[in-house]
């Protein structure tokens, strides 16, 4: 497994805010959205490409081309979906899918509780996207659903992550294709499952649920 923390001043100012509970929930959208976008960015450096021959105006020349089958996009419901606008911004060609998930806040195990996924990942690139990796289980849950589809490569965009979740992820994973892409890597979990210093519960934060 591949882990890229991201380093970069306006990534880091990005976050920063964020993470501020003064920031409002439009000024978190916002930000969230940005901030995928950036990340985004380093999470497509290896979307599989195609070469192409074009004409300019001027002559002909080599270029390339995003390759079928479409990248597939997956935000996890419900605070992922804050992240859906940002990413394909960048990726418009993507297909979208969604899973939504909640994680039961006192046992920290997540359920299911919506899935519209193609049937059929066979070599398909995917793109998971969730503000926060805390214990893991909701992205190892997810990657576990795509791969069991056929996933060819998962790459997961996360604004925020624990080490206990990057190292569940890590054990669960083993011997797949699988890259973390992540706006920083926090201290730790407490005791509730939350990360610190984190920035809250994001979906509650997106939404306005606070
Ligand atoms: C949050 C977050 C992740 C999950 C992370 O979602 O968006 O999906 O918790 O925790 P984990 O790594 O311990 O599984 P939550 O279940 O609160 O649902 P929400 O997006 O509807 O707020
Ligand atoms: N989910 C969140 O939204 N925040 C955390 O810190 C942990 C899980």
């Amino acid at each position: 497994m591949r882990v890229h923390v991201a380093d970069h001043p306006l990534i880091t100012h990005k976050l920063t805010v964020l993470r501020d509970e003064r920031t409002s929930s439009p000024v978190f959208r916002q930000l969230t959205e940005e901030l995928v976008t950036l990340l985004a960015y380093e999470a497509t450096r290896n979307v599989a490409v195609e070469q192409v021959e074009i004409r300019t105006p001027v002559t002909t020349t080599i270029g390339v081309r995003i390759s079928e089958p479409r990248p597939l996009v997956v935000p996890i419901l419900r605070a992922g979906l804050g992240m859906l606008e940002g990413m394909v911004k960048l990726l418009p060609s993507a297909e979208v899918g969604f899973l939504g998930m909640a994680r039961n806040e006192e046992t920290l195990e997540p359920t299911t509780y919506a899935e519209r996924l193609p049937e059929d990942l066979s070599d398909r690139q995917c793109f998971v996207l969730d503000p926060m990796l805390a214990t893991g289980g909701s992205l190892g849950a997810a990657m576990e659903f795509l791969f069991r589809r056929g996933a060819r490569d998962i790459t997961a965009i996360c604004i925020l992550a624990a080490p206990e979740g990057v190292a569940a992820i890590e054990k669960q994973v083993e011997g797949r294709d699988v890259t973390l892409v992540l706006g920083a890597l926090d201290e730790r979990l407490n005791e509730k499952g939350y990360i610190v210093p984190g920035l809250g519960d994001a979906g509650d934060r997106l939404y306005g649920t606070v």
